[in-house]
């Protein structure tokens, strides 16, 4: 009994050792946040609100916490530190680790292996009003308050679907406009509480999990393929992509894509993916029921690379007869991921059908918006489709037309 009273002595005051320090840190940490929060609070009084009311400032998160204390007056604003995401990770590892395996970590690599980019007016650039505004996301080592604004940082904000807004929507990846007006957006619209509905959130964050990432990926090309007639038409896209070369070979783009997660060609991890999904469909709907339509619409991918193989095919048609000029500044093939300033009418008609209508037409059909899949999406990759084929008949000989 005695031995282990002086035991439980020797532990109390080994604590009060360990808390005092911490103790006094904490009031002169306090005491100092008062002095950037009195002088804040004059000249940006509504950050300071928002701070004050957010959950972390309830939680005893400082300014200082975040910016420092290098500064203190008016004179040295720029000694704040305003690299923040590295400090998010210091109280928040699990969300941080979770966002870096997932695809919004790769969202600022991935924008510069497109050197188009670089044809952007400098001064969008540096107004972050180019590819920058929304890829920022995956910036130095993640810009959490995407999502989370600054500075309430709040839960609540980041699970409404609103928060993927400024990005996920307009004319290139309209998810946003696709989810709102499909089935699920409008039932959660009607009833937002009980979540009858599913958001971004509920198929995208499944319990909280930050590292965003889906089965297809936006160019819905993936290796390898089992069925042999959509082999056919995946190698014609991925030839004339630059992905694989004459002989079928991964060229380094394919290998650099592959590393980036834009293609996938690990179908043990696709297939992982896809079973997640159905589970989370399954919360609401029958696993079969969700696991037959998410199968329809990889039916509809099929369809889509058919008309967009065929599409390539006559063009290439042209260029092996030397009807039209190949462009020689590329060894292999047009470059269907660059995203301006195509070499002829022809390629442009390609560059439409395969990043615009494909694209708006696999964002319809996985989220089930019929309008997007079929007005927005087929009806406008067959006409452009249907463009190709009378452009090259132009080209042609009377005899071969
Ligand atoms: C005496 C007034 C004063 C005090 C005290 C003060 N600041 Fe500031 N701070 C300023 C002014 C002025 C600016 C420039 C803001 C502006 O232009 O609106 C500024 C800017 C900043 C910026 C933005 C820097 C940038 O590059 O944009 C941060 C972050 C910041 N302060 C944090 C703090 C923190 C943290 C403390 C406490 C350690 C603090 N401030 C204490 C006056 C003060
Ligand atoms: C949880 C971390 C965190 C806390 C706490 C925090 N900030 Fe910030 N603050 C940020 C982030 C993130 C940015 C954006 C930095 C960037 O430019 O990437 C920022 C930017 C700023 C800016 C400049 C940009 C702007 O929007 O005006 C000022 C000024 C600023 N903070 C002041 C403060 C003051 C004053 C406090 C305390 C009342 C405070 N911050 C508390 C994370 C924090
Ligand atoms: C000094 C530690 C610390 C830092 C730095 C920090 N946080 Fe926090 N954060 C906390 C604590 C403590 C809580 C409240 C307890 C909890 O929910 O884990 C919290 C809660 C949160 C929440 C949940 C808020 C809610 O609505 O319930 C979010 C979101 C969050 N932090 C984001 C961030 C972001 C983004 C950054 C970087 C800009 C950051 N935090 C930096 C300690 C920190
Ligand atoms: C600041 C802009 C921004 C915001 C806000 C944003 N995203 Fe993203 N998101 C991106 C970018 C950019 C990419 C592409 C990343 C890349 O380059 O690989 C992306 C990719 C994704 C992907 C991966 C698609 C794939 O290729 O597998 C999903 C899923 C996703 N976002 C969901 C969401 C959800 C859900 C929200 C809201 C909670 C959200 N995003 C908010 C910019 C954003
Ligand atoms: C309005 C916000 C926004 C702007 C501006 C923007 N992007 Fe994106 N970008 C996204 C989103 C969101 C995604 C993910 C879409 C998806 O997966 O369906 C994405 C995806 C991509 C991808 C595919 C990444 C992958 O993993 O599949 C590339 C490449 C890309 N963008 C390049 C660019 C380039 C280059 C620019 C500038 C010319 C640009 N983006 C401008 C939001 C934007
Ligand atoms: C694309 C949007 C998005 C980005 C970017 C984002 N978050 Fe979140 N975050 C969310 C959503 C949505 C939730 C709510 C998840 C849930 O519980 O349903 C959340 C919740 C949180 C929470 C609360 C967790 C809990 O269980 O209470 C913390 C902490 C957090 N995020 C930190 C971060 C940090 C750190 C980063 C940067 C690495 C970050 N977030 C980036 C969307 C985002
Ligand atoms: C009912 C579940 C569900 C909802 C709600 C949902 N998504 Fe998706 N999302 C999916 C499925 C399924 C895919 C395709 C997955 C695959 O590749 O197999 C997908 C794919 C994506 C992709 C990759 C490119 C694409 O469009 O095919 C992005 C980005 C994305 N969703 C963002 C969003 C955003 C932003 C919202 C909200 C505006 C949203 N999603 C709402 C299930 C959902
Ligand atoms: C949070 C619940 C919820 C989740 C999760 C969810 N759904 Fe739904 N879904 C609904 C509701 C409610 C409807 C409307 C049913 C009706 O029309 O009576 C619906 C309708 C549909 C429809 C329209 C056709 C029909 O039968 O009405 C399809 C297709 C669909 N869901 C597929 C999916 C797939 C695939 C997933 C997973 C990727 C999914 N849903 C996830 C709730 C959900």
């Amino acid at each position: 009994m005695e031995s282990r009273g002086h035991t439980g002595w020797i532990y109390t005051i080994g604590l009060i050792l360990i808390i005092l320090p911490l103790n006094l840190q904490g009031v002169s940490a306090k005491e100092g946040n008062l002095t950037c929060v009195s002088c804040h609070e004059k000249i940006n009084p509504n950050l300071v609100v928002s701070w004050r009311e957010s959950p972390m400032a309830q939680h005893g998160v400082t300014c200082i916490d975040c910016h420092g204390s290098h500064h203190k007056s008016a004179e040295d604003a720029v000694r704040a530190s305003l690299m923040v995401g590295r400090l998010c990770e210091k109280c928040h590892p699990t969300e941080m680790a979770q966002f870096k395996s997932g695809k919004h970590a790769q969202a600022w690599a991935s924008v510069y292996k497109f050197k188009k980019v670089l044809e952007l007016p400098p001064e969008m650039i540096d107004a972050e009003e180019g590819c920058g505004g929304c890829h920022s996301i995956g910036r130095e080592d993640g810009q959490c308050d995407s999502c989370h604004t600054r500075h309430s940082f709040a839960k609540e904000e980041a699970r409404k679907p609103e928060a993927c807004l400024p990005c996920h929507g307009g004319i290139n990846h309209p998810q946003w406009e696709i989810w709102r007006s499909s089935k699920h957006g409008v039932v959660y619209s009607v009833d937002p509480k009980k979540e009858r509905g599913p958001t971004c959130q509920t198929c995208h964050f499944p319990r909280g999990d930050h590292g965003v990432k889906t089965a297809w990926s936006l160019l819905a090309l993936r290796l390898p393929e089992e069925d042999r007639e959509w082999v056919g038409y995946r190698k014609t896209i991925l030839k004339w992509l630059g992905l694989i070369d004459q002989e079928g070979h991964p060229t380094d783009l394919l290998n650099e894509l592959q590393m980036k997660g834009i293609i996938h060609v690990k179908p043990e991890e696709w297939t992982q993916f896809r079973e997640e999904m159905v589970e989370i469909c399954g919360n609401c709907h029958g696993r079969l029921f969700a696991r037959e339509k998410l199968g329809q619409r990889d039916a509809i991918v099929k369809k889509t690379d058919q008309l967009m193989a065929e599409a390539i095919q006559i063009v290439e048609n042209l260029y092996q007869k030397s009807i039209l000029a190949r462009p020689d500044v590329r060894p292999i093939s047009p470059d269907l991921l660059g995203l301006y300033s195509p070499p002829n009418p022809l390629e442009e008609k390609l560059w439409e059908m395969f990043l615009r209508h494909r694209i708006i037409l696999l964002h319809g059909a996985f989220h089930n918006n019929p309008d997007y899949t079929s007005n927005h999406g087929w009806v406008k990759l067959k006409a452009a489709y249907e463009d190709v084929k009378r452009m090259a008949k132009e080209f042609l000989p009377e005899g071969e037309k």
